[in-house]
């Protein structure tokens, strides 16, 4: 089977290091849209949080544990996972790379992974369903009045769940793309935002997240919306308890704990710091996703001791895809992987379940 994948490759690449990938990924990309990447809202202080707050915790080895060929399969919401990750819903991938979530996806899939298909992505749901129907199982959409015809186009289309980003009512206060004067080519995010059988237009989007208010909902508006979704959702975009319990209320099935990779309040707390009071909230038993400033395998491992099941990788996934298309994102779906097996063998951990509180301890401040 992998002979055969293998022969199927796209063009191999050799990058040693997730550094490297950011490295070939920052040359590729022309400035203003590597700023649109990299960059977070107001003075970035979450921006450098989340990735911060990783470095607050420390992985207790386990000598002589035995565990020699760890499992890092799990699942979610009845979905399998061959590695505890999925890849982010971004928009504008086209401008990365032109393959975009196409190439992202059949990378997840090579990997036995899931990809969120994000709404304001540059190809359809269907397209990148189509291109890995495996992985591309999740479809994402912003809160607005279509939210229920999504829900039902993306049902019909062989989609398994829904990811309603629940802390973007209006895009944040960007401030590099402000300073750059950012103003790319809206057809990069029309891949669903077409104005066409009912959904919106991609100006009539970005109109509603630039014009900094208006037609914003509230879980009311969003719980009448989800009567009709005839799928499991998924809440992304959640940092607090509050927030975590409105969401399960209303009947979200999972939740994600994200800031968003710190692009929209600023400054915020770490994704990472409110994990554990969120995990508290919820109970054990509600599937926790976490996302911003997953960068290597030691972040997965500790987002999975600190309460989640699975994590989310954006910017890293965006990296891998600038610097060599499918191939990029699938040498980073290695790498991630590579560290995280190293660890769960260096701490002991026979399965990703084995991944708890236990295996960690806080650093000295
Ligand atoms: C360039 C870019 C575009 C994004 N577009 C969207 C989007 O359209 N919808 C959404 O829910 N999240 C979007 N996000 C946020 C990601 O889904 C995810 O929450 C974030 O990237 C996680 O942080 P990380 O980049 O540090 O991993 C975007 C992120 C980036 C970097």
């Amino acid at each position: 089977m992998t002979a055969q994948l293998d022969s199927f490759y796209p063009t191999r690449v050799d990058f040693g290091t997730l550094d490297e990938i950011h490295r070939a990924a920052a040359t590729a990309l022309l400035p203003d849209v590597l700023d649109f990447i990299e960059g977070g809202a107001g003075k970035e202080i979450t921006l450098r949080a989340n990735l911060a707050a990783f470095e607050h915790w420390r992985i207790l080895p386990e000598p002589m544990s035995g565990v020699g060929a760890p499992s890092t399969r799990t699942e979610l919401l009845g979905l399998e996972l061959a590695v505890p990750i999925l890849t982010a819903p971004f928009g504008g991938d086209g401008l990365y790379h032109a393959d975009g979530h196409l190439a992202v996806a059949r990378a997840a899939q090579r990997h036995g992974a899931l990809s969120i298909v994000p709404e304001a992505g540059t190809y359809s749901y269907e397209r990148v369903h189509a291109a890995a129907p495996r992985a591309a199982r999740i479809a994402q959409v912003h809160p607005f009045g279509h939210a229920a015809a999504v829900a039902e186009h993306v049902a019909h289309n062989g989609f398994d769940a829904l990811c309603v980003t629940v802390d973007c009512p209006v895009g944040g206060f960007r401030t590099r793309n402000m300073g750059n004067r950012f103003d790319p080519d809206q057809r990069y995010f029309a891949g669903n935002l077409t104005g066409e059988n009912g959904a919106p237009g991609v100006a009539e989007v970005f109109g509603q997240l630039l014009k900094r208010g208006g037609a914003v909902w509230n879980w009311n508006q969003l719980a009448a919306a989800a009567t009709d979704f005839g799928l499991p959702w998924i809440a992304k975009g959640i940092l607090t308890p509050a927030a975590a319990e409105r969401a399960l209320d209303i009947g979200a099935s999972a939740l994600v704990v994200s800031n968003h990779g710190g692009r929209q309040t600023d400054p915020a707390p770490a994704s990472l710091e409110m994990l554990p009071r969120v995990r508290a909230a919820a109970g054990p038993d509600v599937p926790i996703l976490l996302d911003s400033g997953v960068r290597t395998g030691s972040d997965i491992y500790l987002a999975l001791a600190l309460g989640a099941d699975a994590v989310i990788i954006g910017r890293a996934a965006i990296y891998g895809l600038a610097a060599a298309g499918e191939s990029g994102v699938d040498r980073v779906f290695e790498l991630l992987t590579e560290e995280l097996r190293t660890l769960m063998i260096l701490s002991g951990a026979a399965t990703i379940g084995d991944i708890d509180g236990a295996r960690i301890t806080e650093a000295a401040r």
